[in-house]
């Protein structure tokens, strides 16, 4: 797991702020959000709000985080602009008024983020204008899950999707690059289970040459051991970010990866069960459970995606590739030129100006591009990375 083609970061968080706030758009006192649903430029509703709660992870995947960049010289957001609690409920609560119905923890690794639970219990006591609970989820590495499964649930966690890309120990070891032992993983996932986090989902980063020998073990294990308790889902390694040295070539596309589980599970289609999923689902015919495929770079599904990126330290993103934010943490933390705090009903509009003018589909208009004319060394676009706004 040496081949390392890593390339230097661009800072691209925080902007420079000073004079005004240029990602929001100007709101004029008093300006309310239209009731109604959110529909964006390309008719796209939002629906799901991802909130990353910490920009930091103990795993160095090669893929996210490679070690060279995040190295002890890398500088992590420091505590003072890391959103509150109180924040990330305020927020949530408003981009609940403007239509969102899921919400998903991220980080980084959520779970490092001390008292996580507490925010759990926050946004687990918000309704939707119908007086129904959201849906809340997470996506955790799994390292802190057997001991934190439980409290997570207590707390109003509906349910838990945890990363896990070999069952070989080996394997596992060298892809998080930390000397992490599946196991406790393993482990992780069954305390979900028992927790009643379910069904869990387990999300596998395929990288040819790297895992693709995995992928009939992990479907193995998790439908003999868990049946329809536990969704594995293969995932196409994605060009997000700049640091992880993509190449098409380290693709194993969805059809294929398919194909493989087929001749070893027979599997059939099953319809998809919400509007704007990133998944394919199917099943396996002798009815032991359900895979997934999230096809990113084969089968881009910008075309109904209804989804809100939040950072740690509050800057809202339109798209996982997106090259810049809009700063709403200004808006929770300062002040209208006449003095007082930002409104709720100004913030929500604000936000409802920034998503009705998202023209965001990154990977849908690269599949249109031969893929070296994108990448961060042929001078492409400087993207965010994924450690930093969630997966
Ligand atoms: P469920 O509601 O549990 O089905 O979650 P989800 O599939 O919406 O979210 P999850 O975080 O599990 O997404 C799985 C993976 O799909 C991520 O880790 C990304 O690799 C990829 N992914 C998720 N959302 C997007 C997206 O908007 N664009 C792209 N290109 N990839 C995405
Ligand atoms: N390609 C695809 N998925 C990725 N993730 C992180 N980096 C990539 C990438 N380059 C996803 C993985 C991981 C989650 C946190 O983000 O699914 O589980
Ligand atoms: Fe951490 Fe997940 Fe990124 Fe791996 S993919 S480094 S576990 S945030
Ligand atoms: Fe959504 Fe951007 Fe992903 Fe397309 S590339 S599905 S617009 S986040």
């Amino acid at each position: 797991m040496s081949e390392r083609n890593i390339i230097a970061i661009h800072d691209l968080r925080s902007p420079a702020t000073g004079a005004g706030i240029p990602e929001i758009p100007a709101l004029p006192a008093g300006t309310e959000l239209s009731p109604g649903l959110l529909s964006d430029s390309l008719g796209r509703t939002l629906h799901d709000l991802r909130i990353s709660v910490t920009d930091r992870c103990n795993f160095r995947c090669s893929y996210c985080m490679p070690k060279e960049v995040f190295d002890k010289d890398y500088r992590f957001l420091p505590q003072t602009a890391l959103l509150s609690f109180e924040e990330m409920l305020r927020i949530a609560r408003i981009f609940v008024a403007c239509g969102v119905r899921k919400i998903r923890l991220t980080g980084g690794e959520p779970l490092l983020r001390r008292h996580l639970e507490h925010l759990v219990a926050m946004l687990a006591d918000l309704r939707t204008p119908d007086g129904d609970p959201l849906d809340l989820t997470l996506t955790t590495n799994g390292s802190l899950l057997a001991r934190k499964a439980a409290a997570l649930r207590q707390a109003g966690l509906r349910r838990v999707t945890v990363s896990l890309d070999a069952m070989d120990d080996r394997i596992f070891r060298a892809m998080n690059d930390v000397d992490f032992p599946v196991a406790d993983v393993l482990a992780g996932i069954d305390a979900a289970v028992a927790a009643g986090l379910g069904p869990v989902k387990v999300n596998m980063v395929v990288k040819r040459g790297t895992n693709e020998n995995e992928i009939v073990p992990m479907a193995r294990h998790f439908r003999e051991r868990h049946g329809g308790q536990v969704v594995l889902r293969f995932i196409e390694y994605m060009d997000v970010g700049a640091t992880n040295g993509w190449r098409m070539d380290q693709v194993l596309p969805s059809a294929e990866v398919r194909a493989r589980l087929h001749a070893a599970f027979p599997l059939v289609p099953l319809d998809a069960a919400q509007p704007g999923e990133t998944a394919e689902r199917w099943a396996y015919a002798d009815g032991r459970g359900e895979v997934g495929f999230i096809s990113s770079v084969t089968q881009a599904f910008c075309g109904d995606c209804n989804r809100a990126r939040l950072s740690t330290e509050g800057q809202l993103y339109l798209c996982l590739f997106a090259e810049r934010g809009h700063d709403l943490r200004s808006l929770l933390r300062g002040a209208h030129p006449s003095g007082r705090p930002w409104s709720d009903a100004e913030i929500a509009a604000a936000i409802g100006l920034i998503w009705q003018r998202r023209d965001d589909r990154y990977s849908q208009l690269r599949a249109s591009r031969p893929a070296e004319t994108d990448t961060p060394e042929s001078g492409g676009r400087r993207r965010i990375e994924m450690s930093y706004i969630g997966g």
